[in-house]
């Protein structure tokens, strides 16, 4: 059976590949459809943006997919960049750009005030079935960069009970703890009963 992973990001794809591993399917992804452009993410929260992904890939497609959405949100910034993580530093801006501009926006705030905590909402729709999970993991916005691993913020997401970034982890390490592996976790569960 085959199923679309509904993104056009190569470090998404590769993450969503690691957490399925193992289950009896063949996984593709937004570049094997070119004739799927890229799809506006217009709703105002994490589940609708995936859905969104979802029913959108799905009702071209007629194939089973999962969508997801992530947001990172801070606290000292009332919850933001949160479902606009994307585009924090504007339209089409690099990883690096939203990077920056959080670490301005949080330029001398105390450590025990850059709690953050990254969000995901997984979506699955096959024909009989829509359904959702979620995965969360808290940490604290590190001043500088730390790591070169991962992608996105992985470099200022600190996680204390590891005593690492993201970005120092390899992506099983990453996948076991992070806001998207648990998410995945959960899906995996429920999909290896829906396939049966
Ligand atoms: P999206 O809207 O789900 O594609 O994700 C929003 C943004 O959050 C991405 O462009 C990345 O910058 C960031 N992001 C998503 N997942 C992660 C992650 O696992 N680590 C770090 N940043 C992430």
């Amino acid at each position: 059976m085959k199923i679309i992973l509904a993104t056009h990001n190569r470090d998404k794809e590769k993450e969503l590949q690691n957490s399925l591993q193992g289950i009896n399917i063949e996984i593709c992804s937004l570049f094997d459809f070119p004739e799927i452009g890229d799809i506006e993410e217009t709703g105002t929260t994490l589940l609708e943006n995936s859905l969104l992904k979802a029913r959108t890939v799905f009702n071209i497609t007629g194939i089973p997919t999962i969508a997801d959405d992530t947001g990172l949100e801070v606290d000292f910034l009332d919850g933001a960049p949160g479902v606009y993580s994307a585009r924090y530093a504007g339209n089409n801006v690099s990883y690096q750009d939203n990077v920056n501009k959080l670490l301005i926006k949080l330029d001398g705030v105390p450590r025990e005030k850059r709690k953050a905590k990254f969000r995901t909402v997984v979506t699955y729709i096959d024909k009989n079935e829509e359904l959702w999970t979620e995965g969360r993991i808290d940490g604290i916005i590190s001043e500088s960069i730390i790591g070169d691993g991962g992608f996105g913020y992985d470099p200022i997401f600190f996680v204390p009970h590891i005593g690492k970034t993201f970005a120092e982890l390899s992506s099983a390490e990453k996948n076991k703890i992070s806001h998207r592996g648990i998410a995945l976790q959960k899906l995996r569960k429920i999909l290896i009963n829906v396939l049966k």
